[in-house]
């Protein structure tokens, strides 16, 4: 999916802090479009999304894989996909398969499911689609295994906090309003408290550069660059990308 903030170019790094950690269960905290744990080879996965349109494609992926493909497979082969008011239509029946698939269509054909951008018979879109219905099957079979959760994270981890889990944070920006669900000043200072608590290993990442973000978690234990992907020629070359790692798990030197 087009996920706004999708963490697809830290996922070996965040792996093998994972193996590190000699963890058992994977704990997607604040899961979104669910490209992390779809990119591991771990079995024990918690998906949680607070997000109920979201935390619901992936009950459904789970529960009723075939039904999605299925309806994937006419929408593609239909050669258009579903425009605004019909996407709208579908994601307006919370719980059910329409939304879910509504959901899926929402952040295939523009970046954010926002709405903003829908042009549902631009070949691009449509080859998109195509390109995620080939991967369905490999999709469903990863989220058959998974505990799918639609919490807010501070009840999450009451719920599977255990010497025995690993949980992975990417919390929405500070800076930036991208989400149906932002986060508050509030929810990060709860999220520090919750830190120094757990008795699972923990990891987050982060911008280096949220000012707002370093005064309440201070200093990471790890940052990392990472090459910025939207190069744009017409502006000149765009600096890379630095993460910090924020981990109660013993890292290699900051970079
Ligand atoms: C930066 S995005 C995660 C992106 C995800 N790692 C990916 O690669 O697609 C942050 C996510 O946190 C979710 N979120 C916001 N508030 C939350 C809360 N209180 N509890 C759990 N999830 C929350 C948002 O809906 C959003 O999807």
């Amino acid at each position: 999916m087009k996920y706004p903030g999708a963490k697809t170019v830290l996922i070996p790094d965040i792996m093998q802090i994972f193996l590190g950690s000699r963890k058992r269960s994977f704990v997607d905290v604040f899961g979104g479009s669910g490209i992390v744990s779809l990119n591991t080879t771990i079995k024990d996965v918690v998906y949680n999304e607070i997000d109920p349109e979201l935390s619901n494609l992936f009950r459904h992926l789970k529960e009723h894989p075939e039904r999605i493909i299925k309806i994937l497979r006419e929408t593609v082969n239909s050669g258009s996909l579903p425009d605004n008011n019909q996407i709208r239509n579908l994601c307006s029946k919370p719980g059910t398969i329409d939304a879910a698939f509504g959901t899926l269509m929402r952040f295939t054909v523009s970046f954010g499911g926002m709405g903003d951008t829908y042009n549902t018979r631009e070949k691009s879109t449509l080859g998109y689609a195509r390109k995620t219905l080939g991967q369905m099957e490999s999709i469903t079979a990863k989220v058959k295994s998974w505990k799918i959760e639609n919490m807010d994270f501070r009840e999450l981890f009451k719920k599977y906090d255990s010497p025995y889990t690993f949980f992975y944070m990417d919390p929405p920006y500070s800076d930036r309003r991208w989400y149906n669900y932002n986060f508050t000043g509030q929810d990060y200072e709860d999220l520090r408290v919750i830190m120094t608590q757990i008795e699972g290993k923990y990891l987050m990442t982060v911008d280096r550069d949220d000012d707002y973000v370093y005064e309440i978690f201070g200093k990471p234990q790890l940052t990392m660059e990472y090459e910025n992907k939207n190069q744009d020629t017409s502006v000149g070359f765009l600096p890379p990308r630095v993460k910090s790692f924020y981990t109660n798990i013993k890292v290699g030197t900051q970079s």
